[in-house]
């Protein structure tokens, strides 16, 4: 395989760009090409067996365009079809999701006893945290809350207002949440309402970006596996399943700068 090939990336919509942007910062060598699945999107409502279905579906799209390594950029396809995906097709090309490199890290390091975790309906539901924590670290105790609105509210550009505060703090303010150390963003819409976390918390939580983490994993990664790109940079690639203007003008809000949206319909 080449280091010159690019980096694959999916998320049920726009919110996995959090962690494209991530990428691009950590790895400005790399090309990326995402793959948004508008058309299916919230996935945090589907079965688990639509979301394999899907991913398993975009997966082969990805390699089709030559990807060097397959990065599951939403927490809720990674909870539930990451096995789908290396079972079929880990010996084509490596895959990575967006769980497992969080909970390696915090699982690891001091200070981190009573973690909170906040995701989607479905994402919470698979209890993927607390079970790959208990697997490495059974001292660790997990507290999940679904957090269902954040996603769609995000989406629609509501944060940093009166109406996203009243909502996370309504969140925020569950006693499932009560007394942990820090709390983990499992959804990769939810970089975006990070400031109004931590304001809510004034510093007592610690609050994990997932981006960053994931984004550090896929540069040891692609280290070790010694696909690394030296050669000259090229342009990235971003496809969508459902072309609407609203998503072409939320992309600056996630990826930090405006980009062309191509419509893909791989469904059809
Ligand atoms: N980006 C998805 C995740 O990280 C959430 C949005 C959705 O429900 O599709 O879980």
């Amino acid at each position: 395989m080449s280091s010159a090939l690019p980096i694959g990336i999916f998320d049920s919509g726009i919110g996995g760009l959090t962690v494209a942007n991530a990428i691009r910062k950590i790895l400005p060598k790399e090309q990326l090409i995402y793959f948004g699945d508008t058309a299916h999107m919230p996935y945090g409502d589907k079965s688990p067996e639509a979301i394999k279905f899907y991913s398993l579906k975009i997966a082969k799209f990805l390699l089709d365009k030559n990807c060097k390594l397959i990065l599951i950029a939403c927490n809720t396809a990674s909870a539930h079809a990451f096995h789908e995906l290396v079972h079929f097709l880990g010996d084509k090309v490596p895959i990575v999701n967006v769980i497992d490199p969080v909970v390696n890290l915090l699982a690891n390091s001091p200070n981190h006893g009573r973690i909170g975790v906040i995701g989607t309906k479905s994402t919470i539901r698979s209890d993927i945290y607390a079970k790959k924590f208990k697997a490495i670290n059974p001292e660790i105790q997990v507290s999940s809350l679904a957090t269902p609105l954040l996603a769609p509210m995000i989406e629609e550009g509501f944060f940093n207002n009166t109406i996203s505060n009243t909502v996370i703090n309504s969140y925020l303010s569950s006693s499932k949440l009560k007394r942990i150390d820090s709390l983990i963003l499992a959804c990769t819409h939810y970089p975006l309402i990070k400031p109004e976390i931590q304001a809510f918390y004034k510093g007592k939580v610690e609050i994990i970006n997932t981006a960053e983490i994931v984004a550090e994993h896929l540069k040891e990664r692609l280290t070790a596996l010694e696909l690394l790109n030296a050669g000259p940079v090229k342009k990235h690639q971003f496809y969508i399943s459902d072309y609407t203007p609203s998503f072409a003008s939320s992309t600056r809000l996630f990826f930090g700068e405006k980009i062309h949206l191509s419509y893909k319909p791989i469904w059809d």
